[in-house]
């Protein structure tokens, strides 16, 4: 019998654009209504926090919603991460948190949560759920020095030695509802050609799709139950 494939699965906004969160670079989408300058950088932060805790706080308000669930793309990963026996890992670039709440568990975020603030003063993370401004105090420390869990241009990203690891390893790697333009998510498809098939799942042709064994365009509620329920069948 063959080595079940050891994966990774890489998402970007294209995955929650069916559950009614505004991808980037797409028409219309946010960084067609702000500079990302002005709102995500350490820079921005430290010109203007009020603007920068309005542009998260907003966003995460609308993970509250009531229509903003987790829609079948996320639900299938979350099937597929429960059935599948190899090595696993779901990296995402989404700050939302429909993933996590699809049920998936062997997941990193890796450009943060917009459901956990951090203290630049004393470095708790703490789970948030409300409105963040410059006069919010730290539950740990209580000092007004709260900044977004999210990872700004020119930050690490998260969990980077966990997502090396992986890549390292593994022998399926799919990209889903990503445009391929913001490293290192954007480099992961090169690191892994030489030992992964390697399978990318969008609505259109992204920057990257040449360099993919496997493209498929369409809605990420559409391709990805059909892909997941494939390699389930192959079990
Ligand atoms: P983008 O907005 O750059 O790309 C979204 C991709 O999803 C595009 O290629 C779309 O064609 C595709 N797409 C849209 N709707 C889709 C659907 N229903 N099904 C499948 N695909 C769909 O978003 P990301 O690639 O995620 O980082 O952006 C990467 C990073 O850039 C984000 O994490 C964020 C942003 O700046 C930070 O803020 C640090």
């Amino acid at each position: 019998m063959p080595e079940v494939p050891r994966i990774v699965v890489l998402t970007g906004a294209g995955v929650s654009q069916e559950s009614g969160l505004a991808t980037f670079r797409d028409l219309g989408g946010i960084w067609s209504q702000v500079r990302l300058e002005e709102v995500a950088t350490p820079e921005a932060f430290a010109a203007d926090p009020a603007r920068v805790h309005a542009f998260y706080s907003a966003r995460r308000a609308q993970l509250i919603e009531p229509g903003v669930q987790p829609n079948a793309a996320h639900r299938a990963l979350a099937r597929l991460d429960a059935a599948w026996p190899a090595d696993f890992l779901l990296v995402t670039q989404n700050v939302d948190d429909l993933h996590e709440r699809a049920g998936s568990t062997r997941m990193v975020q890796m450009h943060g949560a917009l459901n956990r603030v951090r203290c630049t003063a004393c470095g708790a993370v703490t789970p948030w759920r409300e409105q963040l401004d410059m006069r919010t105090p730290c539950p740990s420390c209580s000092r007004t020095t709260l900044r977004p869990d999210i990872v700004w241009f020119g930050e690490m990203p998260m969990q980077m030695g966990r997502i090396a690891e992986a890549l390292a390893g593994c022998t399926l790697f799919v990209s889903i509802g990503t445009s391929g333009q913001v490293h290192p998510a954007a480099g992961f498809v090169a690191e892994v050609r030489d030992h992964a098939h390697t399978v990318e799942l969008n609505l259109e042709q992204s920057a990257g799709s040449m360099l993919f064994d496997e493209v498929a365009q369409g809605p990420a509620t559409k391709s990805v139950p059909a892909f997941v329920d494939r390699l389930l069948a192959t079990l």
